[in-house]
């Protein structure tokens, strides 16, 4: 698998990502769990048709901040978040903003695969099929063929369609979760560690599916690898303690970083 080769449609989005305007701008922006402060003044901006890796030892705000962007936070009653966050530039903390229509345009997959106990079809015609994104039943069946497709599944599961969707392996199970997150067809895809339940062939696939995702979405990915971050992203954010330390290409930062904490969390000496 040459997924990292320097293709000439590679070199194109690397030159789309220099010019490129920010998708999401995060300002100032504070979590709060109850009096508990997780994350303190982040300034972070996710470039369109790149893939944003953020790493960090564990219960660094990752996770924290990677729920900010599609507003997953609201579910935790205790959880207060301050600053701005905007999309395009629309501010998606703004009181008159539908959460459900947020979610459509910055889409989750989560750590642990979470088909649901449907058919493989149904969990992907289940979002159009609310979000009113298809006509008529043979709309549907091709968001649900084209979403398999670009989730790199398709071959696999066509002729059992109508089977379920937890009968999947794990690392299929995972690119179902990712092809429903692609069927209501999202700007921005959030991943929280998406590979750390698959074993390393899965992972591969999943890695190579991110890579490929990247030419029609923009992605953030929590991940623990610092290998996988450096094998699918172009930027990578570094937290510490809540306090986002250092934003850089992610060549960069794996080679040569400005700042000594992520030094030495790449080094292997903390986390
Ligand atoms: N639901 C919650 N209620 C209270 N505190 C929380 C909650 N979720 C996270 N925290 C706290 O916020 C801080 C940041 O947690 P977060 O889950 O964002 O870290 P993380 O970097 O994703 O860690 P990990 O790598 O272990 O997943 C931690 O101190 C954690 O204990
Ligand atoms: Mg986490």
């Amino acid at each position: 698998m040459n997924m990292m080769s320097e293709t000439a449609v590679e070199k194109a989005l690397d030159q789309k990502m220099t010019e490129m305007k920010y998708k999401m701008i995060g300002k100032d922006v504070s979590v709060y769990y109850g009096e508990k402060r997780a994350l303190f003044d982040v300034n972070l901006n996710v470039r369109e048709h790149t893939v944003t890796a953020l790493i960090g030892p564990s219960g660094c705000g990752k996770s924290t901040f990677l729920r900010c962007l599609n507003r997953m936070n609201d579910t935790i009653d205790s959880c207060r978040v301050t600053g701005k966050i905007t999309l395009d530039e629309m501010d998606i903390y703004d009181p008159d903003i539908d959460v459900v229509e947020l979610r459509a345009r910055v889409g989750m997959v989560f750590q642990k695969p979470n088909p649901f106990p449907k058919s493989i079809y149904e969990n992907i015609a289940y979002g159009p099929r609310i979000h009113g994104l298809a006509r008529s039943k043979a709309d549907l069946d091709q968001v649900v063929e084209t979403s398999l497709q670009k989730a790199g599944l398709w071959n696999e599961v066509k002729d059992r369609l109508q089977e379920s969707g937890t009968g999947l392996s794990g690392g299929q199970q995972q690119r179902l979760c990712i092809a429903r997150a692609v069927a209501v067809s999202p700007e921005v895809i959030l991943m929280d560690e998406p590979c750390s339940a698959l074993d390393p062939i899965a992972t591969a696939k999943v890695e190579e599916l991110i890579h490929e995702l990247r030419a029609n979405f923009t992605i953030v990915i929590v991940t623990h690898s610092m290998q996988q971050a450096a094998r699918v992203s172009q930027r990578t954010a570094m937290f510490h303690l809540g306090l986002l330390v250092e934003e850089n290409d992610t060549d960069k930062m794996f080679t040569n970083p400005d700042d000594q904490r992520t030094q030495d969390y790449i080094m292997g000496r903390f986390g």
